[in-house]
């Protein structure tokens, strides 16, 4: 049994900024915009070539956490955390993707990163991809639709056991793995070409994902028997609206896009339904003999996941809202953040459950916590709403691991740190116990300062150690 470790997390397109420092490559977030376009790049329905000169790409300065990382860890470790989840810029490593030899000064800044980590005794979980694509592969291979990606991603992957063995001991392969078929552009840099069918495109892009994921598994086994490699999914249970038998198999369909990832990840095969869906759609998914094999062989040792609220869906008689891209109706027995995402602490707990029940495999939360809006006064943020929502999430994980004997392995607060938002692009979208003092246009100080659930969490810790 692991040792269960509190902690937080970010991602370095989030976090880092210096998008063209020590000979990084550009990466496809690096072109993401800031305002009301970005949707239509990240869903790869309008292609960021085709954006105004005066565009802004909020990812390519982010929080400056480049620069800040030793204070940042430090704040970490103030707060008594045990683990730091951070993701690994791919083109810091190998700008264009393609190249044979790797750029020595990116991985001089993760050795930083990861000796700052280890001075502190906080275990680094480290995620490979977090949407996040060398511009290069996009340009000259079209991103995850070229089979090619996989060997590309695994000297990638190959670089990173070598260097952090005996250092990193958890991994994640892709960030968010079932987000390829909602924000393609976003999560795989993938933009859809004319005459082209979107779906065909995105379960290729998955089928080539799920080969690396796996072979990336069986690497890392082979390199570090002692290192625990898992998966990644956006999760959250979905209700249906009404007792009407039509509403819960809309439910069951739309599970099974998020199901069908990790039941290739876990179990090591494609499901019934996915093979059926292929073929009922005449989908041609290039499965390459041999890849059942790799599928197989290269099982994940946990399920990590993302939680941020629940969903409804049926029949369409309510209003709509937003949650972490998905949509959703209205639940009428819940609250919502600024942002429309709806606070579930009960289906936290029946999301874990549900998990744990389909794989019977440790769980390790690797995403959870409020966006809002945050007022500085006298240099404090009285975030009472954040403490609300993390005490009522722990308190729900708690449960499901006392309670209803879930395994799980840890729990990182999303962007311990202010960082900027994925879906949205803006700072204002705040997550962290750390404020970062910058405003949306990247003005300000750059300054780190505690926020009110910086002391709550810290305390909460404490008294779990
Ligand atoms: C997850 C992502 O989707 O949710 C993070 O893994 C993201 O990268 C987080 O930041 C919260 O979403 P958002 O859109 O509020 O930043």
């Amino acid at each position: 049994m692991e040792k269960f470790l509190w902690g937080g997390a970010t991602a370095a397109n989030q976090y880092e900024g210096a998008y063209d420092i020590s000979g990084r490559g550009l990466s496809n977030v690096d072109l993401l915009p800031s305002g009301e376009k970005r949707s239509d790049v990240a869903k790869g329905i309008l292609d960021p070539k085709d954006l105004p000169a005066d565009s802004i790409y909020p990812a390519r300065e982010a929080v400056g956490g480049y620069y800040h990382y030793k204070e940042d860890i430090a704040l970490m470790a103030e707060m008594g955390f045990e683990v730091y989840r951070f993701s690994i810029s791919w083109s810091r490593i190998f700008p264009h993707g393609d190249e044979i030899k790797t750029n020595e000064a990116g991985l001089k800044y993760y050795d930083q990163v990861i000796a700052e980590c280890l001075k502190h005794q906080i275990e680094p979980l480290v995620t490979i991809s977090h949407f996040d694509v060398p511009q290069g592969l996009i340009e000259k291979y079209g991103s995850w639709r070229d089979r090619r990606l996989v060997d590309f991603y695994l000297r990638y992957c190959e670089t990173l056991f070598k260097r952090y063995r005996g250092k990193v001991r958890y991994w994640l392969t892709f960030n968010e793995i079932n987000m390829v078929l909602h924000l393609p552009y976003l999560a795989a840099g993938i933009t859809f070409r004319p005459n082209e069918d979107p779906l065909e495109v995105c379960y290729t892009v998955a089928h080539h994902e799920l080969v690396a994921s796996a072979k990336a598994v069986s690497l890392a086994h082979m390199i570090d028997p002692a290192t625990k490699v898992g998966c990644m999914l956006a999760a959250g249970c979905i209700y249906p609206n009404t007792p009407d038998p039509k509403d819960s198999w809309q439910v069951v369909e739309e599970e099974r896009k998020s199901y069908f990832f990790t039941d290739v990840q876990v179990r090591g095969y494609y499901p019934g339904y996915a093979k059926a869906m292929f073929a009922k759609k005449q989908l041609k998914i290039p499965i390459e003999p041999g890849d059942a094999a790799i599928l197989q062989a290269g099982v994940v040792d946990f399920i990590s996941l993302s939680y941020y609220n629940s969903r409804v869906l049926g029949e369409a008689t309510k209003e709509n809202t937003a949650g972490n891209v998905f949509s959703s109706l209205k639940n009428p027995y819940l609250k919502a953040s600024e942002w429309g995402w709806q606070i579930d602490p009960l289906g936290f707990r029946i999301t874990l459950n549900q998990i744990y029940d389909r794989y019977q495999k440790p769980l390790f939360v690797v995403e959870n916590g409020l966006g809002a809006t945050d007022v500085l006064e006298d240099d404090q943020i009285k975030d009472d709403y954040r403490i609300t929502y993390l005490r009522d999430h722990i308190d729900a994980l708690q449960k499901s691991r006392y309670e209803d004997g879930v395994e799980i392995w840890g729990y990182t607060t999303w962007g311990c740190i202010d960082l900027i938002s994925a879906s949205t692009g803006e700072l204002k979208k705040r997550y962290g116990m750390v404020y970062v003092d910058l405003d949306e246009n990247g003005h300000g100080s750059g300054k780190r300062l505690r926020k009110k659930s910086f002391y709550w969490y810290q305390d909460w810790i404490k008294q779990q150690k």
